[in-house]
């Protein structure tokens, strides 16, 4: 894991302050693909810099395991193994962060309950929720964002949550009825993933999927560039119109010049 010492960080306690996004992968329903999202955009802000931090809150520390298998000649990630930390510390977000971070990624654990959850949205910027397109995990999603929306008091209309759908397979009943469901939410789906290897090579080899060969990796990436242009829009809702087209071009030619 790289920490403080290793990459010679100046730390700062995280305040709550406006140039921070936590963006946070929630739902406790396990194996929906959170660990998944949280490195991928983990190394999609370490190659795009500044330092990003991945917090992770999940006991099983999968997080902090693909971060021990990252390469020293990769992009940094600042690992913060959060399950270790007590949960007053992960509450107020007062973590010491390295001084240039911009981006603090939350991965977190399965099979929380109301409280836990609040914590965690407590201070986010952003809620990233992951669904796969099962029957078992859409019952689970809609209990879970019915507790989310009561617990948290979050309203619909509010911008901070979206859900990714992922592990889908074009042309399936399965993925029909997940998009139904969505769609009934009344929560922007911002990106649909499909069912790729390219996860699961990536995660073994501890990068995301925009480290692999572009000619391998174009979809995907093309995907979870939603993921990022919505959260991109989201940092800076006031300026919006205005940063949109420099936030798709940086994306671009991040592309190009990484492959
Ligand atoms: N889009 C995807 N395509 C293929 N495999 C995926 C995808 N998303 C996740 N996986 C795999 O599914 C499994 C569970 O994902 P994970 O991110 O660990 O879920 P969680 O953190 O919610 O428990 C892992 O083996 C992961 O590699
Ligand atoms: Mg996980």
């Amino acid at each position: 894991m790289r920490c403080a010492s290793d990459c010679g960080a100046k730390m700062i306690i995280s305040p709550n302050s406006d140039d921070l996004q936590r963006i946070v992968v929630l739902n406790p329903k396990g194996g929906c693909g959170k660990s998944t999202l949280a490195t991928n955009l983990a190394s999609y802000y370490a190659l795009r810099g500044p330092l990003p931090v991945l917090l992770d809150c999940d006991p099983q520390g999968f997080s902090m395991r693909w971060l021990e298998r990252r390469s020293k000649q990769r992009p940094p990630i600042h690992g913060i193994a959060a399950f270790r930390k007590s949960m007053q510390v992960t509450r107020t977000w007062q973590l010491r962060v390295p001084q240039e971070t911009r981006h603090i990624i939350v991965d977190s654990p399965a099979a929380l309950d109301g409280m836990q959850i609040h914590d965690l949205v407590y201070g986010a910027s952003n809620v990233i929720i992951p669904v796969l397109p099962s029957p078992i995990d859409i019952r689970y999603a809609a209990r879970f964002i019915a507790e989310l929306l009561l617990v948290t008091q979050l309203d619909r209309s509010e911008t901070k949550v979206a859900i990714v759908a992922n592990r889908t397979r074009k042309n399936t009943k399965s993925l029909d009825q997940l998009m139904r469901f969505l769609n009934s939410l009344r929560i922007p789906v911002i990106a649909v993933l499909r069912d790729s290897q390219n996860y699961v090579e990536a995660v073994g080899r501890g990068v995301g999927v925009y480290e692999l060969p572009h000619h391998r990796a174009k979809h995907d990436i093309e995907q979870l560039s939603q993921i990022v242009s919505w959260l991109e829009r989201r940092r800076m809702p006031q300026i919006e119109p205005a940063i949109r087209p420099v936030a798709a071009q940086t994306e671009e030619s991040l592309a190009r010049h990484l492959h």
